[in-house]
Parts: C-alpha cells; structure tokens; sequence
C-alpha cells in the first residue's frame, strides 16, 4: 500500500478543508501514479475534490461514518475494517492512501512506500501527514531535483518502510 501526498515543510497538507497549494506537475504525477488503481480517502478529503466528484479511471473507497453519505460512484466504507477487507486481493502497489490526516494515520501501518511531493515553504496548516523523518520505521530513499511552480520550489520524494508494519 502506497501513501502518496503533498507535505511543506512541517508536514502540512492542508487548511480549513482545502489543500495549501495547487501545483500542476504535482497534481499530473498523482493522476499518473494513481490511474487505474484503488484510491482510498476520508469523508472531508472527497468533499475537496473538484465538483465533490470521484476521482475518474479509479476505485474510490471513501471513509465515513455518516450514514447519510452516498455519493455515486464511489465505495463507502464505514471502517479501516471494512476497507481492508475491499482490498482483498488487490497487490499493494495498486492501493493509494491519498488522506487527510487521520487516514494517513490510520493506513501508515500497512503502507510500506509513500510517494511525497515536498514543498519548500511553510504554510499555516492545520492537517498533517506523519512525520516520516522522525520515524525509524521509513527511509527517504529517493529524492528527485528541485522544480518550482512559479517561485515555490518543490521536489517528489519517496520513503519506504525499513521495518516492522502490518502485512
Ligand atoms: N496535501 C495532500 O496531499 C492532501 C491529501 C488529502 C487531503 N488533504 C487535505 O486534508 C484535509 C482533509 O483531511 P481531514 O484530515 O480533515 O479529513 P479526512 O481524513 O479527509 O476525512 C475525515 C472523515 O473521514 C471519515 N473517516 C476517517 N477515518 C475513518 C474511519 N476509521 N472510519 C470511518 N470513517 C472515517 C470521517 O467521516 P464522517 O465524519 O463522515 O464520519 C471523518 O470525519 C483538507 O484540507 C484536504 O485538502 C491534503
């Protein structure tokens, strides 16, 4: 299972339900990496995507408690349970964990990569993805050049998981 987000400098992802920042060669990766496979969110995350849609050409498996919430076109899920039990036999490598905070840290146990757009810029945020820097279970083991959106620099980064997890 894969984590993929966009994080700043203090491993922010967003603010008053919005993401920080749009940047297109970021949001072009995340299409890339994640078409055709199982995209997994909460609740608020979804009602954040452009016209409240599902994220199209994948399988959305969308958190929430709330009973009233059903959406067309996408799987809901009430619990982590009941996710996992929807990925049964899917390989890892196509199940994406794209968020917010508490799904990050929720699925963090069973992801063994997260695929990290890092921006160099601290935001005011106030959702935060897991501070993998200060985790000894992950390595940052790729880090690609600098790029910049305008005059914000930012690089994609990944982590895998050097021990311990749920498989
Ligand atoms: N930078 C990035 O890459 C990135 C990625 C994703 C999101 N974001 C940002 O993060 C923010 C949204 O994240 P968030 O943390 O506020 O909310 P969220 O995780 O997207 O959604 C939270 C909701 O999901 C449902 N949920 C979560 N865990 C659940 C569980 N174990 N069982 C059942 N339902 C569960 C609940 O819905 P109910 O209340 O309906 O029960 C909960 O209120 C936004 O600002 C968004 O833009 C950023």
């Amino acid at each position: 299972m894969i984590l993929i987000a966009a994080v700043d400098k203090s491993w922010a992802i967003g603010k008053g339900g919005k993401l920080l920042v749009k940047i297109p060669r970021d949001q072009q990766l995340f299409l890339e990496e994640t078409l055709g496979k199982t995209v997994i969110m909460g609740r608020k995350t979804f009602l954040d995507l452009p016209g409240q849609q599902p994220l199209y050409g994948r399988r959305n498996l969308v958190l929430s408690r709330d009973p009233d919430f059903s959406p067309k076109g996408v799987t809901v899920c009430r619990s982590i349970e009941e996710v996992l039990e929807k990925l049964s036999g899917i390989p890892g490598d196509e199940i994406f964990v794209c968020g917010g905070e508490g799904v990050y840290r929720d699925f963090l146990p069973y992801a063994d990569k997260a695929e990290l757009t890092k921006i160099d810029y601290r935001y005011d945020g106030d959702r935060f993805f897991p501070n993998l820097d200060e985790d000894p279970d992950w390595k940052l083991t790729q880090e690609s050049e600098e790029e910049t959106y305008f005059d914000l620099p930012f690089s994609f980064c990944r982590y895998e998981r050097v021990r311990g997890g749920v498989r």
